[in-house]
């Protein structure tokens, strides 16, 4: 049973306060913190932050520890952390809002996640065996990578539009494979970019990936191209792009500029151009997954450009981990894979329903960390117990990006010859 439950605010990578919990049972002590973003839309759980702007310039979280050291351990102290779904529906029943306005979907994710990792204690099982056993997946598998290489938009201090192009090694025999094809061409890569734009081009974005001074996604792409040749894993490697187009998007037209300090307006394009120039690069390269290419609200381009059948179109803004805009996006095939931020939802046990959403309407699954992360590693347990095949957790750069990784390693090291890669099988896991 749970014994004690003790919360205190921290720092995520950015240095941004967030919420870190200690879970206390019979069987020992269980730590959770959660992660926070740059992009934040309207139908997404609330992170409740305190807003008195002499500390870190608002962003302190003491009110949302005080809910967990008083209310929410009030309410849990003595049940049992197996029961993952009677947990969070505790929570819920306490928050009585449909968007955890009261509680916080920080304060609540933290106290769900930590439950979770002292239920699999519990059991005397793997934390993913566990997960898998809440959601009923049959087989945990080990998911392919979604590698961030380059970095652009909102995460780097470059003139990049396109927020990230990522490296998927699906060509790889299992987890432990991928990572070396992905480390080793972004060690190419970084030598590639020294040659061509200097020391300074390898300076990293918020999520690891190199962040030159390119203007085009062409030109990224390209250097990638060259890196995963350099590597000898041409065709082994996948790539995919997250262009977060919400935040470039102004009035109706793409500025592939926005960053950029000497405008020639050359660069504003309307959502044709954006389909077209999309088209073209799946064409031209590697591209078998596209995020975000378009604003937030603009699902009738997204659904025209899903049509098509490019690539993997998946809806981050646009459907802000939310289960009515997931239902709605599967009722209108806007796009076809569902991108989890966990802390959009704010719990586990809504997290696994709105991920087998999404897997009942046969969409591709990534499961993705946030701009600002702590060094938990529940994510890459979670992507293996619930089998979806995906994962985005930056480049193999900066400690709380390769904690996922690494943990990833030591899941398929304790699976043994029972680990299974998503590898080919990466969108229908
Ligand atoms: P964010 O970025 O955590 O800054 O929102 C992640 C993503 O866009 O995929
Ligand atoms: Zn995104």
């Amino acid at each position: 049973a749970i014994t004690r439950i003790k919360a205190r605010q921290i720092l995520d990578s950015r240095g941004i306060p967030t919420v870190e919990v200690d879970l206390y049972t019979n069987k020992g002590m269980y730590r959770a913190s959660v992660p926070s973003g740059a992009s934040t839309g309207m139908y997404e759980a609330v992170e409740m932050r305190d807003g008195e702007k002499g500390k870190f310039l608002g962003k302190g979280v003491s009110k949302a520890v005080n809910i967990i050291n008083a209310k929410i351990s009030e309410a849990l102290i003595g049940m049992d952390p197996a029961l993952q779904s009677q947990i969070d529906q505790a929570m819920m029943g306490l928050d009585k809002t449909e968007n955890k306005a009261e509680l916080g979907a920080n304060a609540m994710l933290a106290v769900s996640i930590a439950a979770c990792k002292a239920g699999a204690a519990e059991k005397e099982v793997p934390l993913y065996k566990h997960i898998a056993d809440l959601s009923g997946t049959s087989n945990p598998i080990l998911p392919v990578p979604a590698i961030t290489v380059i970095s652009g938009g909102k995460h780097a201090g470059n003139n990049l539009a396109v927020q990230e192009i990522m490296i998927l090694p699906i060509g790889a025999s299992n987890f432990g494979e991928a990572m070396q094809m992905g480390c080793e061409t972004y060690q190419h890569l970084k030598v590639i970019i020294l040659e061509r734009n200097g020391s300074s081009g390898c300076n990293v974005g918020v999520d690891g990936g190199f962040a030159p001074n390119i203007s085009s996604i062409a030109e990224g792409l390209d250097l990638v191209k060259v890196a995963i040749d350099r590597a000898g894993y041409n065709g082994r490697i996948k790539l995919a792009i997250d262009v977060a187009a919400t935040d470039f998007c102004i009035g109706k037209k793409y500025d592939l500029d926005f960053k950029a300090p000497n405008k020639s307006g050359q660069n504003f394009k309307t959502g044709e151009d954006m389909i077209e120039m999309y088209t073209q690069l799946c064409t031209e390269y590697p591209i078998v997954s596209i995020e975000q290419p378009f604003d937030k609200d603009d699902w009738e381009r997204t659904k025209l450009f899903t049509s098509l059948g490019k690539c993997q179109v998946v809806g981050d803004d646009l459907l802000m981990s939310n289960p009515k805009c997931i239902e709605r996006a599967i009722h209108e095939s806007t796009c076809n894979a569902l991108l989890l931020k966990v802390n959009q939802v704010g719990t586990v046990t809504e997290a696994i329903e709105v991920v087998k959403k999404a897997k009942d309407a046969h969409w591709g699954v990534i499961i993705s960390h946030r701009s600002g992360e702590t060094e938990d590693s529940f994510i890459a347990d979670l992507a293996v117990g619930l089998a979806t095949g995906q994962i985005k957790a930056g480049a193999p750069c900066r400690g709380e990006r390769l904690a996922k990784y690494n943990q990833l390693l030591r899941i398929e090291e304790e699976l043994g010859a029972e680990a299974t890669y998503s590898g080919e099988n990466w969108r229908q896991a």
